[in-house]
């Protein structure tokens, strides 16, 4: 744009004057149109944004590559705006005819803050997707589905294929409270049976997932068990299964850069060998995985995530001041 403003301050200042001053200003102004419909072209458009609870929000957004390739449990990286970080964040839903996928997640930080603070109409800079390896579907007879806090929306795929493999879903969900359950008519619609905990009975039987997954357990035969949500609780999930010698594949979410394998960020270890995440996984048979090194991995930047979530508060609330001002 500096080119095109030093352009034009030569042209009139030479004694040609070819252009008056007024068509200089139209021409100025259609190259600006035509420079921010260059840069949106390349970005992804927010379309719809919906608030599901206090911390976690939904987001329709403009894909349509991403929308025709994507499958249950690939996830994409996101990168906001030129400075952003990369994150990672499963695909939860798509539209075809409108060419959109949709995102759920939870603010605990500050790009999911950022994240959230956009609005309908604003621009993503970057995504990258469709990546990670797609869920194995197939009719496996009884499957159990099982899903934490946020974990919820990446399951709903996922259950809504095991369905349509001629599989019995059993589904259960799980969140601290009743404010925080997700989408209990969409899982009903995809689930044989849904079964609902919260940890303080606001909504359905009071207690964990994993209270619910020993009932079932004792009630009838389960081929395998999915699970997908915090690590604690896949964590308790996979422990529990191998008591029953019952196959167990687990979600893992350990934190990602690129989400192509090369930068070693997402490296796990399961059964004794090295695994990358973002291209071996996501999912893991989780009586193999090494949790406690997970755990360990997943907190090492807790200070700096502290640090730079708070920095951008305090941005924030110094832009909030001066439009008050
Ligand atoms: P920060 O304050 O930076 O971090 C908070 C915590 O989030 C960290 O302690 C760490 O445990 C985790 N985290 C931080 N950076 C990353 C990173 N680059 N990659 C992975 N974890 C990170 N969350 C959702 O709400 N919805 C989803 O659909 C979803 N899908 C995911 C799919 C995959 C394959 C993975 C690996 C993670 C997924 N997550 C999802 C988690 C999400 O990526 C993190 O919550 C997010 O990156 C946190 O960023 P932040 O800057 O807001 O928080
Ligand atoms: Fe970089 Fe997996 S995110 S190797
Ligand atoms: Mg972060």
């Amino acid at each position: 744009m500096d080119v095109w403003k030093n352009s034009k301050l030569q042209l009139q200042d030479s004694k040609k004057n070819i252009f008056s001053n007024f068509q200089l200003n139209i021409f100025y102004k259609i190259y600006i149109i035509f420079e921010i419909y260059n840069s949106e072209k390349d970005m992804f458009k927010i379309i719809k944004k919906e608030v599901l609870s206090s911390v976690i929000k939904s987001f329709e957004i403009e894909a349509p590559d991403i929308a025709k390739n994507i499958k249950p449990g690939q996830f994409i990286v996101l990168r906001l705006h030129e400075k952003g970080e990369r994150f990672p964040l499963t695909v939860a839903g798509k539209n075809l005819e409108k060419g959109t996928i949709k995102i759920i997640f939870q603010t605990v930080g500050k790009s999911t803050t950022e994240l959230g603070n956009l609005k309908e109409g604003d621009f993503i800079r970057d995504i990258v997707g469709p990546l990670g390896k797609p869920t194995e579907i197939e009719n496996f007879g009884t499957v159990v589905a099982m899903a934490g806090g946020v974990g919820t929306a990446e399951l709903l795929p996922v259950i809504s294929d095991l369905l349509k493999a001629g599989n019995k879903v059993i589904t259960i969900v799980g969140a601290r409270n009743k404010d925080l359950l997700l989408l209990q008519d969409e899982l009903k619609a995809n689930s044989t049976e849904l079964l609902t905990a919260t940890d303080d009975g606001s909504y359905g039987i009071k207690g964990f997932v994993t209270n619910v997954l020993a009932d079932v357990i004792k009630r009838e035969k389960v081929n395998i068990v999915y699970a997908i949500g915090p690590v604690p609780m896949m964590k308790a999930v996979s422990n529990m299964t191998r008591e029953y010698n019952l196959k167990t594949l687990v979600s893992l979410n350990p934190i990602m850069v690129d989400g192509t394998g090369m930068c070693g960020a997402c490296r796990v270890s399961v059964d004794k060998k090295i695994r990358f995440a973002c291209v071996d996984g996501p999912e893991f048979d989780g009586h193999l995985v090494d949790w406690d090194e997970l755990t360990s991995r997943l907190r090492a930047f807790k200070e700096n995530e502290k640090v730079a979530l708070e920095k951008y508060k305090e941005i924030l609330n110094m832009e909030c001041k001066c439009h008050k001002e």
